[in-house]
């Protein structure tokens, strides 16, 4: 029996990790929730779900309680360029939000898992096969508020023995519920083009290689990481964990293999094209493949036709 609260169970990630959680676990798996972002469907109707604002410190405790919860799934933030736009309220969900979970975390003994980012790294981090333990600069409020939130876990850990826990996810690709406002969103974005027979104008210049994975493969490492043996784990807050590495020239090449007449043109974002420049090419995952066993399924090919196909069936039926 596990009882688990997701916050923000409507967003890119947590609309799928609920929907896998209620798969596996015969407990209560509660979708937490802001007003104007309800979920709905089959979210809404196979489970609780209960309003917890992050930055509402007494709503997580109201709902921890009352639903017995053991583990916690911190999934609420802005993403990198948003987060650009808004830094005072990327600080306040990402690291304020973050310390409200964790306080409840120590107060009603719940585990907690907050997932990192690829953005924690910055231009003098080493780029390619970044090491697990390295230099931690971003200059992005996005990165600042996930190099804090990986250091006040560990305290938490450390101070207080909350089991936290946590990766360091790339670009996240999936069909369900787009992402919004991240630097790599169009890794996303190009398929919704490709399938709808639109030209897809590339917003990150060719050569910017980034990490990237296809959900299945994220929500795996999350709940995998939250049940891994804590006494193999060296680590907690954060691990790298990498699937592929591509620039926009090879995830168009891979479409084009399956979608021949499609075409792409390119038109830089400057502030998406800093971020994405100042971030790794590629992660070594080493750690997280020796502590819990890390292995993804998908490359960039089985990705690929999966995505698509899909897409089809939800964009043209
Ligand atoms: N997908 C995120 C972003 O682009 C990175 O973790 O902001």
């Amino acid at each position: 029996m596990k009882n688990v609260l997701i916050i923000g169970s409507t967003g890119q990630i947590g609309s799928e990790l609920t929907m896998e959680l209620r798969r596996r676990y015969k407990g209560d798996i509660v979708a937490g929730y802001i007003p104007g972002a309800e979920p709905k469907g089959v979210l809404q109707e196979s489970g609780p779900s209960v309003i917890v604002d992050i930055t509402n410190a007494k709503q997580i405790a109201e709902a921890v309680s009352k639903y017995k919860i053991d583990t916690i799934y911190n999934l609420a933030a802005l993403l990198s360029a948003t987060a650009e736009a808004k830094p005072q309220l990327a600080w306040k969900i990402g690291v304020d939000g973050l310390f409200n979970v964790l306080e409840v975390a120590r107060e009603q003994h719940c585990a907690v898992f907050t997932p990192s980012s690829i953005g924690v790294f910055g231009n003098n981090t080493p780029k390619d096969k970044t090491p697990q333990d390295t230099i931690r600069n971003p200059r992005t409020m996005y990165g600042v508020t996930k190099v804090s939130g990986e250091l006040l876990s560990d305290y938490y850990f450390i101070r207080f023995g909350v089991d936290t826990r946590s990766v360091r996810f790339p670009g996240l690709i999936s069909y369900t519920t787009p992402p919004g406002g991240g630097t790599t969103d169009y890794a996303v974005d190009i398929y919704y083009s490709a399938v709808r027979g639109q030209k897809f104008v590339c917003p990150i210049a060719a050569g910017t290689y980034m990490d990237m994975m296809y959900m299945p493969d994220a929500l795996h490492a999350a709940i995998q990481l939250m049940e891994a043996d804590p006494s193999r784990l060296v680590h907690r807050n954060s691990f790298n964990i990498a699937s592929m590495s591509f620039d926009p020239e090879i995830i168009f090449k891979a479409i084009k293999k399956e979608v021949p007449s499609f075409e792409m043109e390119y038109k830089v974002d400057p502030l998406r094209q800093e971020i994405a420049d100042s971030w790794p090419n590629s992660l070594d995952d080493t750690c997280a493949r020796e502590e819990w066993d890390w292995k993804p399924r998908y490359d960039l090919g089985s990705m690929t036709q999966d995505m698509l196909s899909h897409l089809k069936e939800k964009l043209l039926k």
